[in-house]
């Protein structure tokens, strides 16, 4: 797909790498719309890029979704691609009766149901653009858990499937589906991780971006930088094993609380 010239919607493009989506993309010459809740992020991201659009809107809402939509279509009817990249990361220890039965499932709200309501929204506009992208941000723990994280690796792994089958339905249509498999990657998610994860694996967020970029140029619909090629052999030849590594920080997890 070429990857100048598109009028592309960011989810979450304020911080980590949808900050990074936004910079790349406006290099590339392309109209970029951000999304996010925290109007103080919004305002710094104009600030760096004047000529991106900003828009405050939480993707876990229903109703904030439709409004966004009523916004972005009247003021760009060539909107032809979305990245769905907001998302939240936290570490729960299932023991903590202090989770409600609505925060429990957070992750599941912002990383599986904003997509698939954003999808659900942006889909019958999208498919009238000659060429049109969907690319939806995963992780390399959709492919095998991570258990300081439970809810977090269910949404992703969620949103690994749904995007599969998105991808077969539209086969006949001018939109491709992306799924990104992100690695571990240095950006304000993993701040609240940095005793569970070593800062040497994560990877630099610009390079991470252009290796996404660069596959939605030459049409890989499924891109994994960086470590995520290893985790996604390792999934497939040691899951054992990598479980075992990945399960490591539990223990501590359930000392400190
Ligand atoms: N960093 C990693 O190691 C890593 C690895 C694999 C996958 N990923 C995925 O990559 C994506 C980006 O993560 P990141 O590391 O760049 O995180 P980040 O630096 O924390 O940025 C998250 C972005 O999402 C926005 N956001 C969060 N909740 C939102 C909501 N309900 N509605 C709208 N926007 C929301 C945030 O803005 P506001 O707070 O203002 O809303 C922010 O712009 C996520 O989907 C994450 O799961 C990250």
């Amino acid at each position: 797909m070429n990857i100048s010239n598109n009028t592309i919607l960011i989810t979450g493009g304020t911080s980590g790498l949808g900050l990074e989506f936004t910079r790349q993309l406006v290099d590339w010459g392309n109209t970029v719309l951000v999304t996010g809740r925290d109007l103080s992020k919004l305002g710094k991201t104009k600030k760096i890029f004047p000529q991106v659009h900003i828009f405050q809107s939480d993707v876990s809402d229903p109703k904030a979704i439709r409004e966004l939509y009523e916004r972005v279509i009247t003021q760009f009817p060539n909107l032809n691609v979305l990245i769905n990249n907001a998302g939240e990361m936290r570490k729960i220890n299932l023991h903590d009766v202090s989770y409600d039965l609505e925060n429990i499932t957070r992750e599941i709200e912002i990383n599986l149901s904003g997509p698939i309501r954003m999808v659900q929204q942006f889909l019958p506009h999208l498919k009238t653009q000659k060429a049109a992208a969907i690319l939806n941000v995963t992780s390399g723990i959709a492919l095998i858990p991570f258990p300081i994280s439970p809810i977090y690796g269910a949404s992703k792994s969620g949103l690994r499937s749904y995007t599969k089958s998105l991808r077969i339905q539209m086969k006949n249509t001018s939109v491709k589906v992306f799924e990104l498999v992100a690695p571990g990657a240095k950006t304000p998610l993993n701040d609240k991780f940095e005793k569970d994860v070593d800062p040497k694996t994560l990877m630099d967020p610009g390079k991470l971006v252009a290796i996404a970029i660069k596959g939605i140029e030459n049409d890989t619909l499924d891109i994994y930088p960086g470590l995520a090629k290893l985790l996604k052999i390792a999934s497939r030849v040691a899951p054992g094993f990598l479980l075992q590594q990945l399960s490591k920080p539990v223990d501590k997890m359930q000392l400190d609380q």
